[in-house]
């Protein structure tokens, strides 16, 4: 999909990263914690290479709407800490057991389990504690609410944990495709589409601008993990920064499984254009989103 004027997306991505790592420091370092070693598992597992992608996204929908990005920091930092935790813990041996991690050993390999199983617990409960003390103007008492609810929503049950108990329960078995959807749509989809909600929120977009919004981000949250599959297939250890042939390895359901890397290529495009589709109501303000929908789909990493 072509762009109606050139945007430096390259530039966009390091930009947002700069500013989303400067205000996660901020918010860990004066993380106090009674354990030196659970501080660091923290911190291991938040700055070690991550594309942020999640916050990026919380930054542009809030554009998207003619907001100050700025103002969209803190929500950022909390989708980011709880994505590093989801991580931390899919890595884990009772789950995926991954040793490699954005080009690194994992947090369980770098520390121990309990201390990667405790980093994860204190990055979520960091994520809700960044939402409700945010000093931002934006973060107004009824911002903040509405987003840890969005949030929580997105993480719990009903979002990625309960997608995560769907992938593993799949392992080994032949889900059909409407099953594979489902566990995508959880486990990756919902803090995706929290991301470009909180973001929205930010925005203050009316309700119209906000469902344009979500049926983008459930487009670009399905595709994010259908191209997550596909890279486990095509890409190498090196550039994935985490083991190649993962998935195949434990036997997990992917789409390339379930419908052949050609189709789920095919699928990535078409789940794009959907996204590019429902970006229609909005003019340059929604670069930045249209630029990072052709990125999730065409990324070697
Ligand atoms: C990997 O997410 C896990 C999935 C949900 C597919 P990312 O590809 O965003 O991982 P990082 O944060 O850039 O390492
Ligand atoms: C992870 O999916 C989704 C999460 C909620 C963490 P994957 O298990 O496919 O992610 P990678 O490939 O290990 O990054
Ligand atoms: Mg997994
Ligand atoms: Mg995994
Ligand atoms: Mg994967």
């Amino acid at each position: 999909m072509q762009n109606s004027k050139p945007f430096d997306l390259p530039l966009y991505l390091q930009q947002c990263q700069e500013k989303v790592d400067s205000r996660l420091e901020h918010w860990l370092n004066q993380q106090a914690s009674v354990s030196h070693q659970l501080a660091e598992a923290m911190r291991y597992a938040t700055f070690n290479g991550g594309k942020r992608v999640r916050p990026i996204l919380v930054f542009a929908a809030a554009e998207a709407l003619g907001a100050d990005p700025d103002q969209a920091v803190d929500a950022a930092c909390a989708l980011e800490m709880v994505h590093a935790y989801s991580l931390v813990h899919d890595d884990l041996p009772a789950m995926d057991d991954d040793d490699l991690r954005r080009g690194k050993p994992t947090c369980h390999i770098a520390f121990d389990e309990a201390t990667a199983i405790l980093a994860g617990d204190s990055l979520q409960c960091l994520a809700f504690e960044v939402l409700a003390e945010s000093d931002l103007p934006a973060m107004t008492g009824a911002i903040k609410l509405s987003m840890i609810r969005t949030l929580a929503k997105a993480s719990g049950t009903l979002g990625m944990a309960g997608g995560q108990a769907l992938d593993l329960a799949a392992e080994g078995k032949q889900l059909t495709l409407e099953e594979l959807e489902t566990m995508h749509r959880h486990k990756t989809g919902c803090l995706i589409r929290a991301s470009v909600a909180m973001g929205g929120a930010i925005g203050q977009g009316s309700p119209a601008q906000l469902q344009a919004l979500d049926l983008y981000a459930d487009a670009i949250g399905l595709a994010f993990q259908v191209q997550d599959d596909i890279l486990d297939i095509i890409s190498d250890t090196e550039t994935l920064g985490k083991q190649q042939g993962a998935d195949i390895a434990m036997d997990k359901a992917t789409y390339p499984n379930i419908l052949g890397l050609d189709e789920a290529l095919k699928l990535a495009q078409e789940l794009n254009s959907k996204a590019q589709h429902a970006l229609t109501p909005f003019d340059d303000t929604a670069l930045p989103l249209r630029a990072l929908a052709n990125y999730i789909v065409s990324r070697s990493h």
